[in-house]
């Protein structure tokens, strides 16, 4: 009996229609564009102005998007992953609202957080539950509405991050097409370096926190940075020498967009032509959990059938890895 693997079979994205340029932080905070440019590569992001919409909003847009451009029924998905750092509320999850709403009434659904990882760490969920047999399909949807927890005071984080999701429906294969291997980690002594610390079960809100901006998310960039290109590299090279793949194997990259200089640092060490590096930077910045499947959805044209796609990431925790997936379809 062939081994069941667990593949990408349709993604859909969505983006809120507001802009914020790196012309207008420069109205917000002391920055400029060359410096923005320059250190992270971001032109815009996308962020989702009204109050009364959470990360809910995105992740029911996405996975609206998918169901349309699939035709598939939404009584047919088994379950709804939501990969999230800001979920609507801190109980009763996102993705049982969000299942509900695109109408996935047969199917179960959780929430799960690693941070900028989380995508990438919900694709191994994903794929799991496929591969063991238990389930035929997976709705695994990453948004985050960053602006939510972003004090657009400080320059250290306003100018990286945007709003945004994407999602991937998986799928039963039989052609050993989709996820083959995986390379994940997590290092909780990071965790210091880059966190939203107020609001949780440790860390209670206070008036006085609240007056000092202690709601958002704090970021030593350097240190990040630093970790970022090391380990992102690290599991890139990893996945690449286990399976015996070179840069001339390898038919694209689909990194977290962070920082364009920690992609590029991650293409370098296994020397992959640019060409093959997938960007979007420039217009989204760093969505979190929706940065994975917002590239996939914009290059979703380009992939081929059996192309050998590497995934990356790293984020808070700190949570990283690299996943190698088999691309399964060609685009219509
Ligand atoms: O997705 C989760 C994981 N997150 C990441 O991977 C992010 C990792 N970190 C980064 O991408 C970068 O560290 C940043 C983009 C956040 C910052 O870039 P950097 O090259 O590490 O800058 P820096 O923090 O070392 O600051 C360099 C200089 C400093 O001035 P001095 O001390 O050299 O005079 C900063 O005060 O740039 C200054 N600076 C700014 N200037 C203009 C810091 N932020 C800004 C700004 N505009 N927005």
């Amino acid at each position: 009996m062939s081994k069941i693997s667990a593949a990408i079979t349709a993604v859909g994205a969505y983006v809120p229609e507001y802009v914020l340029t790196n012309q207008i932080l420069e109205t917000m905070v002391d920055t400029n564009d060359e410096w923005i440019t320059s250190r992270t590569g971001i032109k815009e992001r996308r962020i989702l102005k009204d109050d009364g919409k959470g990360t809910s909003y995105l992740a029911i847009k996405a996975a609206q998007d998918l169901i349309n451009k699939k035709g598939i029924d939404p009584k047919e998905i088994e379950l709804v992953i939501v990969a999230t750092a800001t979920p609507d509320m801190k109980a009763a999850s996102t993705a049982s609202y969000t299942a509900s709403e695109i109408g996935a009434t047969n199917a179960f659904s959780f929430d799960m957080d690693a941070a900028c990882s989380s995508f990438l760490f919900g694709m191994s969920v994903a794929a799991s539950y496929i591969e063991s047999g238990r389930y035929k399909n997976v709705l695994l949807i990453g948004a985050d509405k960053m602006s939510s927890i972003i004090n657009y005071k400080d320059r250290a984080t306003c100018i990286i991050f945007g709003d945004g999701a994407g999602a991937v429906l998986f799928e039963a294969n039989d052609e050993n097409l989709g996820l083959q291997d995986e390379y994940l980690r997590s290092d909780g002594t990071g965790r210091e370096f880059l966190q939203a610390t107020y609001g949780g079960s440790s860390h209670k809100l206070t008036a006085e926190i609240l007056e000092n901006g202690g709601q958002y998310a704090f970021q030593e960039g350097r240190t990040v940075f630093k970790n970022a290109v090391f380990n992102m590299a690290d599991a890139a090279v990893k996945i690449l020498e286990r399976n015996n793949l070179t840069k001339d194997t390898v038919d694209w990259l689909a990194a977290h967009q962070a920082n364009k200089r920690i992609i590029d640092a991650t293409a370098q060490r296994i020397e992959l032509d640019d060409s093959k590096v997938m960007m979007n930077i420039q217009k989204y910045g760093n969505t979190t959990s929706a940065t994975l499947p917002l590239l996939i959805n914009d290059y979703e044209s380009q992939l081929k059938k059996g192309d050998n796609v590497i995934f990356a990431a790293f984020g808070g925790g700190f949570n990283w890895g690299a996943i190698y997936l088999k691309w399964a379809y060609n685009s219509k």
